[in-house]
């Protein structure tokens, strides 16, 4: 384990119950992999550019752009491609990702770069690695509890496959809105998920 990669898509800086818990990951990585280099991409910290339409005008043509979106796009892959693991921390805003985190799918899934598009479909062009996904919502989207619809996880999960990352590991923090007992709970039982994955068997889960 060498390069991780940590995107975050929360606004809510150090606040956030989803970045606190993907930092405790880091920390459990870092025991075991001293050695491991660890980039933050700060999507709400450090808000990508907007699409230009210099790189919307590249990706149809499939020209090469000299546009610093294009720029942008190729160092944001560059970042993917040169990570061992993967760990994306993002609340679920209005049922899906937030805008930041879109704005980072489109400067990553690019066409001819990290996937093609064949006779059957698209197919991704990255070496496949673990993923992790911290989805934090206010209210519930799974189970009896659920009272709205996730259209988050079937997305990403499609994005992902579609770059190439196949092995995709989800965890929920679903009720974060209601009060503390319940971020009590969620972060309980996305700790016991997590505790019975390799990488991270060092993390502290309740007695
Ligand atoms: C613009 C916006 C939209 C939101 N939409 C939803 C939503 O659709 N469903 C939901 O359960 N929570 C929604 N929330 C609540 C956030 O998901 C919740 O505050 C967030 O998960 C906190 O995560 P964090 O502590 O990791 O930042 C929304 C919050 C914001 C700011």
């Amino acid at each position: 384990m060498d390069n991780v990669l940590l995107i975050n898509a929360s606004t809510r800086g150090s606040a956030s119950i989803g970045l606190r818990l993907a930092s405790e990951l880091l920390d459990c990585i870092r025991q075991r992999h001293a050695q491991a280099t660890v980039t933050l991409r700060d999507l709400a910290a450090e808000p990508l550019a907007p699409l230009s339409a210099g790189y919307a005008t590249a990706l149809t043509r499939l020209t090469p752009a000299h546009d610093p979106v294009f720029a942008s796009s190729e160092a944001l892959v560059g970042e993917l491609e040169r990570c061992d693991l993967l760990l994306i921390a993002t609340p679920m805003h209005n049922f899906t990702v937030p805008a930041v985190l879109k704005l980072w799918i489109d400067h990553v899934l690019r066409i001819n770069r990290t996937f093609i598009a064949g006779p059957d479909g698209k197919v991704g062009l990255l070496v496949d690695r673990p993923v992790y996904v911290i989805v934090s919502s206010g209210g519930f989207h799974r189970g009896a509890r659920a009272r709205q619809p996730d259209f988050l996880s079937a997305y990403l999960r499609h994005v992902l496959g579609t770059l190439g990352l196949q092995n995709v590991h989800f965890v929920y923090l679903e009720g974060l809105a209601i009060n503390e007992q319940a971020v009590l709970a969620a972060t309980t039982q996305a700790r016991l998920q997590l505790a019975g994955h390799p990488l991270f068997g060092d993390l502290v889960t309740p007695a």
